[in-house]
């Protein structure tokens, strides 16, 4: 949520920032600003998209070396210019930019009115960047100790950056809960939510930890923690490639994503699993080979999407490790009183790896003495850093806000982590281990067959692109993906979808089908197949409109349906894998049909950074 860029160095910033922005627009969209070092300090800003604030300074000469720019997703004020960053302080010699919440603004905010400050804004912000003025003239202390001070009574998550009018060669960074990268050149310096407004100037990278402050300078760096003690720096080399952050020919990055598939479920395979010998090597977790034996219960927590990942692990894990499970929402666990005891083992699960309370419910289960795995994408966000152990999914940057690859990353490793926890406790035949293995190293292959409904999808689309509410149904690991076909469809097309387990229509949702309901049906060829198949007549009886997710070779529901679309012939155990494709393209086509912004949609970010 919210996206920062900073440049310190010998080349123009703007551009820099501009380019940096819209590279992290995934994390905020509705208004975006700019300050610059060149004679003082220039701030610009604007509600709206980067390319709004880009229109509004397309005549101004926008010089400067130093510089920093924010996108934002509001949480406090509504989206507009004056809520817009960078915030100054009152006497305009400070600026700020800010990812996260400052919790206890309010109490901060009565305290600074009632010495006279004015506010222009609604936000959090501005009252930090006026806190920080206030300690500076109430104490005389010079701007390091002043930020610090500050961020020592402040009560939230940031990832701020400030410049200073009487200090334009210089940038002061800090985090605490929310990401921030440095990059790392030659007479230059580079900040940013994530790396990929850096990849194209430099590889090397620090991930600042919580509580740092890093005062960067064009040829110095120096980090202290808020304590005041300096900190060593540890640079690494970042694996991402340019090309990974284009388009590539497609029209959306959701598109893209979805088409990757093949090759990142492959990525998240290779070097996993050894068919021919019946293994599993999970390198991230084998330290806990012995806990893995003795552990009493799973808890998955993760939100959204990663969590519908989470209850297909559920069915896997308790089908082949045979470890009792449940999968909780992190918002909900944080604030429950949930048992927890050493026995357990909790699997976080996120994308970004930043999702507020997918954090905080690590936080919790770890005081409590569980051992936590996460489930992450993107390589060094702050989940892999708070976890005892983990496995990345390799699914490569996923921009489309509308998550597609990294749904199905999540899922391949969990199937990884069912098996391997069945390996060590010994509930799975070798035999039986090497058919699985062998048709799980088939997934990619059949994600390729499974894209090629892409056509018959768009007719599809076409036929349903006007519907104002749409039923997903699913039995068993088909359930959870009827869930995520339906988030899908509402986040991006504004259709109203649920998605259920097939059997519980008749409890309720039966009452709204009608003849202009979509119902769509996972029924592919498995133990809940004829189950299935009952309750596609019961939606028939009722004159709805059924489209079905088939295996190929289906008879039965072929004759019943409206509209059928195959998906390649797989065990049980790898439906979800396949499935998923034509939802994801089904969504995405409506949406694309009803003029929708299908990599930003409304209101949504990409990494939820507030709880
Ligand atoms: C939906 C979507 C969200 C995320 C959720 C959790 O397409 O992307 O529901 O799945 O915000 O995000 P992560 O996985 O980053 O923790």
């Amino acid at each position: 949520m919210c996206g920062i860029v900073g440049y310190i160095g010998y080349r123009d910033a703007y551009p820099i920032i501009i380019k940096g922005l819209h590279r992290l627009e995934y994390r905020g969209y509705d208004s975006a600003g700019v300050a610059l070092a060149d004679n003082g300090l220039k701030v610009y800003k604007k509600a709206g998209k980067v390319s709004d604030l880009e229109n509004f300074v397309k005549d101004i000469n926008l010089s400067g070396s130093a510089g920093m720019g924010h996108t934002r997703w509001a949480t406090h004020g509504v989206p507009s210019d004056r809520n817009s960053h960078p915030h100054s302080s009152g006497d305009r010699k400070l600026t700020i930019i800010h990812n996260g919440i400052i919790e206890n603004y309010a109490v901060l905010k009565e305290a600074l009115v009632a010495k006279g400050h004015t506010f222009k804004s609604d936000t959090d912000t501005e009252v930090l960047i006026h806190f920080i003025e206030d300690i500076q003239l109430a104490t005389g202390k010079n701007l390091h100790e002043a930020v610090r001070l500050a961020l020592n009574r402040v009560v939230g998550a940031y990832a701020i950056v400030i410049m200073s009018a009487d200090h334009p060669d210089e940038l002061i960074a800090a985090r605490k809960g929310s990401p921030m990268v440095i990059g790392v050149g030659k007479g230059e310096y580079f900040i940013a939510s994530d790396a990929t407004p850096i990849v194209e100037y430099t590889k090397n990278v620090i991930y600042l930890n919580d509580n740092e402050i890093a005062y960067i300078k064009r040829d110095d760096l120096l980090i202290k923690n808020i304590d005041n003690t300096i900190q060593e720096p540890y640079i690494q080399e970042l694996e991402l490639k340019l090309e990974m952050l284009e388009k590539g020919g497609y029209d959306h990055f959701m598109l893209k994503e979805i088409y990757e598939q093949p090759r990142s479920v492959r990525d998240c395979l290779r070097g996993r699993i050894y068919p021919t010998k019946g293994i599993v090597q999970l390198g991230g977790i084998k330290e806990y080979v012995e806990k893995l034996k003795n552990i009493d219960r799973i808890i998955i927590v993760a939100c959204g999407t990663s969590w519908h990942a989470g209850l297909v692990g559920e069915y896997l894990i308790e089908e082949y490790a045979r470890i009792p499970v449940e999968v909780e929402y992190a918002s909900e666990f944080r604030y429950r009183n949930p048992i927890i005891t050493s026995k357990d083992l909790v699997i976080a699960i996120s994308q970004s790896g930043e999702t507020a309370d997918t954090m905080a419910a690590i936080e919790l289960a770890k005081e409590r003495g569980a051992t936590i795995f996460g489930i992450c994408n993107v390589v060094g966000a702050s989940i892999p850093r708070l976890t005892h152990a983990g496995v990345y999914t390799h699914s490569g940057p996923e921009i489309g806000v509308a998550s597609t690859k990294a749904f199905t990353g999540q899922v391949t490793v969990l199937t990884l982590m069912a098996f391997y926890i069945a390996q060590q406790r010994g509930t799975i035949t070798q035999s039986k281990f090497v058919e699985y293995l062998t048709e799980l190293n088939e997934i990619p292959e059949l994600i390729e067959q499974a894209l090629k409904c892409n056509d018959q999808v768009k007719v599809i689309a076409e036929r349903f692109k006007d519907s104002t509410n749409c039923l997903f149904l699913g039995r068993g690991s088909s359930f959870p993906v009827a869930l995520e076909g339906a988030l899908k469809l509402k986040e991006i097309s504004y259709i109203h979808a649920e998605g259920y387990p097939a059997a519980e229509m008749k409890h309720g949702p039966i009452a709204l089908i009608d003849a202009e309901m979509p119902v769509i049906f996972i029924a592919t060829k498995n133990s809940s197949y004829e189950k299935v198949v009952s309750n596609i007549q019961e939606v028939k009886a009722r004159g709805g409109k059924i489209i079905a997710i088939v295996s190929e070779g289906d008879v039965d529901v072929k004759e019943m349906a409206d509209y059928v679309i195959e998906i390649p012939l797989t065990g049980e155990t790898f439906v979800p894998l396949l499935a998923t494709i034509p939802l994801q393209l089904l969504s995405y086509h409506i949406a694309v049909m009803r003029g929708c912004n299908v990599d930003q949609p409304r209101n949504l970010a990409k990494s939820v950074t507030v709880e």
